[in-house]
C-alpha cells in the first residue's frame, strides 16, 4: 500500500465517522474503499486487485463490469429519462413484472416494484395483514429481513433486532437450526415433525384466530447459509393452508439462482403465496419487489405508490440480468461452482479444530468457527480469517447470528479456477488465525 493511498484512507475514513452513523459496521481494520471492478475482481484505492467473495452482500449476482449490462443502462441514460413515477405506463416495467410473474411459479401473479428487499418485505407484511386483516405474522428463529419496523418484527435474531419495537404481533417458529434448543440428536423426519407439531401448537394457543402470514427464508442467509431441513417448509406449509395462511417466501438473498436452483423455495416442494425479491436482480442497481396471488396483492383499499418503485434505469439493468443469467444459465453454474467451493472448503478444513461446520447451498456458503469441542461462537476466528483473507487478496463477508461464521457469496460467473484459489487462501487463513 502506497503511503500517498494510505493517507487518503485515513481522511476519507475519519470524514465517514463524522457524518455516517455508529450503528453502520465498516469491515477491517483498516476500511477499503473499492474503487472499480471487473468479473469477480475488484480493485480498491489501496491498488490492490481483489478476489470479491461477498459480491456487494450479494448484490452483484453477475459480477462487475459486465459489459451487456452496462450497455443497455448506458442506452436507457442516453434517453434522458432516469426516472417519470409509477404514475405513467412503463414499458420495461411491464416487461419486468411480466416474466418475473413467469418465473415466480405462482398461479395468476401480480408484481409490485421496489427499492430494497426491506421495502418489499414490508410490502409484504402491509398487503398479507390487511388480507387477513390481522396483524398476527410468524417468522422463523435465525431469520433476517431487514431494517424497517415490520421487517425488523419478523426478524428472529437479537443482534439484528434491537428493542424490536413493532406495529405486529410476531411469534417464531423453528428454522433450520437443530444443534440449539435441546433437538441436536433428532434426524430430518422426528425434526421436522417436531417443529410442525410446535407450529400447530402456536397456532393453537399462542396466536389469533386469524393469521396474516408466514415469512420464511429458504436458505436463511445471514444466519450463515443455515438451510431449512428437508420436508420442513412443505410441512410447514400443509398446516398453514388448514387456517388459509399464505406463506410468504424471502428470496431476497436466494433468488435468480444463487442457490444452484432458480428460486430457493425449489428446494423445498412448496408454492409460495407472495414471492419477496431484491439484491442480485438488478446487478448492482436498486431493485426490489413482491410477486404474489392476485387475491392477496389486490388487498390495499387505498391507492398507494413508491415513487422510485418501476425505475427506469434499475429495471433496464434488470431485464439485462436476467437475460444474461438466462444466457448463461447460471443457476447450473451456481450449483457446480458451488459443489467445489463446499467440498473443497470440507476437504481442506477437515481438521481443523476452529472449524464446526462448512455449509452451503449452491454460491450461499458460510463457514462456522466455534471453540473446539464446543458450540460456543468463535467470534475472533472469523474476523481474523476475514481480514488475514484480505491481506491474501480476497474479501469474504462475516454474519451468522454471532457473527462467528465467514460468508461467501461470490459471483455466479466466478470461475472454478477463482474458487479453487478462494479455498486455497481460506485454508491457509484459517490455519494462521489469530484467536
Ligand atoms: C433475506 C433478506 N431479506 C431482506 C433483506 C433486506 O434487504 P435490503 O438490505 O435490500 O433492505 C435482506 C438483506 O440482507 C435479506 O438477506
Amino acid at each position: 500500500m502506497s503511503g500517498h493511498t494510505h493517507a487518503r484512507d485515513e481522511e476519507l475514513l475519519k470524514r465517514h465517522r463524522k457524518v455516517m452513523p455508529p450503528w453502520m459496521p465498516l469491515y477491517y481494520d483498516q476500511p477499503l474503499e473499492i474503487v472499480s471492478g471487473s468479473g469477480s475482481t475488484v480493485t480498491g484505492s489501496d491498488g490492490v486487485s481483489y478476489l470479491e467473495f461477498y459480491s456487494g452482500i450479494a448484490t452483484n449476482l453477475v459480477g462487475y463490469g459486465i459489459p451487456e449490462i452496462q450497455e443497455a443502462v448506458q442506452s436507457q441514460l442516453r434517453t434522458g429519462v432516469v426516472h417519470t413515477s409509477t404514475f405513467y405506463l412503463i414499458r420495461k416495467q411491464v416487461e419486468l413484472a411480466e416474466r418475473i410473474a413467469g418465473l415466480s411459479g405462482i398461479d395468476d401473479p401480480v408484481v409490485f416494484f421496489t427499492c430494497s428487499g426491506t421495502e418489499a418485505v414490508e410490502t409484504a407484511l402491509l398487503l398479507t395483514t390487511q388480507y387477513r386483516a390481522s396483524n398476527q405474522v410468524i417468522a422463523l428463529r435465525y431469520s433476517y429481513h431487514g431494517r424497517s419496523f415490520g421487517a425488523l418484527a419478523v426478524t428472529g435474531d437479537r443482534n439484528w433486532q434491537g428493542r424490536g419495537l413493532s406495529p405486529l404481533r410476531v411469534a417464531h417458529a423453528r428454522g433450520g437450526e437443530r444443534r440449539h434448543g435441546g433437538m441436536a440428536d433428532l434426524n430430518d423426519t422426528d425434526y421436522v415433525h417436531a417443529c410442525t407439531e410446535d407450529l400447530r401448537e402456536l397456532l393453537a394457543t399462542s396466536t389469533p384466530e386469524a393469521t396474516a402470514a408466514m415469512v420464511v427464508e429458504p436458505v436463511q442467509g445471514i444466519a450463515g447459509a443455515v438451510p431449512l431441513v428437508p420436508g420442513q417448509l412443505a410441512s410447514y406449509q400443509a398446516v398453514l393452508r388448514e387456517h388459509d395462511i399464505p406463506l410468504i417466501v424471502d428470496e431476497v438473498q436466494t433468488g435468480w439462482g444463487r442457490t444452484g436452483r432458480y428460486w430457493g423455495y425449489q428446494w423445498h416442494d412448496v408454492t409460495p403465496d407472495v414471492l419477496v425479491f431484491a439484491k442480485g436482480v438488478g446487478n448492482g442497481l436498486t431493485m426490489g419487489g413482491l410477486v404474489g396471488r392476485r387475491e392477496i396483492m389486490s388487498s390495499l383499499s387505498h391507492p398507494s405508490i413508491s415513487s422510485f418503485g418501476g425505475n427506469p434505469l434499475s429495471l433496464t439493468s434488470a431485464l439485462a440480468t436476467l437475460d444474461y443469467i438466462d444466457s448463461h444459465d447460471l443457476p447450473a453454474r451456481s450449483a457446480h461452482a458451488g459443489r467445489i467451493l463446499v467440498e473443497g472448503l470440507q476437504r481442506c478444513l477437515a481438521d481443523e479444530p476452529w472449524v464446526c461446520q462448512v455449509r452451503g447451498t449452491g454460491l450461499l456458503a458460510a463457514i462456522e468457527y466455534t471453540r473446539p469441542g464446543a458450540l460456543e461462537p468463535a467470534v475472533d476466528m472469523a474476523t481474523s480469517v476475514q481480514e488475514t483473507c484480505r491481506d491474501m487478496e480476497l474479501l469474504v463477508g462475516v454474519g451468522g447470528t454471532s457473527g462467528n461464521c465467514v460468508r461467501l457469496l461470490p459471483p455466479l460467473t466466478v470461475s472454478d479456477d477463482q474458487v479453487r484459489q478462494a479455498i486455497r487462501v481460506i485454508t491457509d487463513a484459517t490455519r494462521t488465525a489469530r484467536t
